[in-house]
């Protein structure tokens, strides 16, 4: 892989963003989510409550089917809150009409899944060049984007392959361009290093980090590996549907 990810810079960084990094980025309050199917009740976030500042790097750790997928659903607006607030830069996401959270998710966020969720019918490239979408670039320069990223992770040369002709780990880097692709605001990132091998694992979390630094993006970095970043600026720990406050903040 290629040292560094030297991207030519798109303004993602949302005016309000910019306007005031001082502010927190995230804040939750009372937060609950509990799945309900067939009768069945199963209570995941029992009142979480947090701010989270702009431009950090933020750890989450916790036991599986603690509800850390959960907490990045939500962040993402993927999955709405059945009572307390989910705000991001400003949007109250338990209560936005649905036309704000696409925008919000358009426009801000990256998200790099647990299970990649990739188009299996778009090749890598057209995997990551759909991130681009809304974007207001060329063709040309939205290809020449993502074939950057692609091979800042590695991947130059598989960029026309199905996922299904990818090895799970590649599959993962093709999830981590995509979400890098366009600088978001907030990355939320679901063991992104899962399925990686310990140096392929660095490079990512390498990259991720320049990100924040050289957009002031904000991470979410859920993971099973305490020891992933030498150096976050938070660490949450998930743990009986709320968060271990006893961990310190930054
Ligand atoms: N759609 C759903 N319907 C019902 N239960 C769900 C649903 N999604 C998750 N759960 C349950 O909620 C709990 C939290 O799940 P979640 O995926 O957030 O855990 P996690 O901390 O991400 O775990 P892992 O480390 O294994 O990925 C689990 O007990 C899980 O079985
Ligand atoms: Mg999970």
């Amino acid at each position: 892989m290629t040292a560094t990810m030297e991207l030519a810079p798109v303004r993602l960084v949302t005016p309000s963003a910019a306007a005031d990094r001082a502010s927190p980025i995230v804040r939750l309050a009372g937060v609950v989510r509990t799945y309900r199917e067939g009768g069945l009740s199963t209570p995941v976030l029992k009142g979480v409550s947090l701010t989270l500042s702009r431009g950090r790097l933020h750890m989450v750790l916790g036991a599986s089917g603690s509800g850390k997928t959960t907490l990045l659903n939500l962040l993402g607006g993927i999955d709405r809150a059945d009572a307390g607030d989910v705000v991001v830069d400003g949007l109250n996401l338990t209560t936005a009409p649905n036309r704000d959270v696409v925008r919000f998710r358009r426009e801000q966020l990256g998200f790099i899944f647990q299970f990649y969720n990739l188009m299996p019918t778009l090749t890598a490239r057209e995997n990551v060049e759909l991130a681009l979408e809304h974007q207001p670039l060329a063709a040309s320069a939205r290809r020449a984007r993502a074939d950057e990223v692609l091979a800042a992770v590695g991947l130059q040369d598989f960029r026309d392959r199905f996922p299904g002709q990818l090895s799970g780990g590649e599959q993962q880097r093709v999830a981590v361009a995509r979400a890098l692709v366009r600088r978001p605001a907030l990355l939320l990132c679901d063991e992104p290093t899962g399925n990686l091998d310990s140096e392929s694992g660095q490079h990512v979390v390498m990259l991720i980090d320049t990100l924040r630094r050289e957009s002031g993006t904000t991470a979410i970095v859920v993971t099973h590996n305490p020891a992933l970043f030498s150096a976050p600026d938070r660490v949450l720990h998930i743990k009986d549907g709320v968060i271990d406050e006893a961990c310190g903040h930054a």
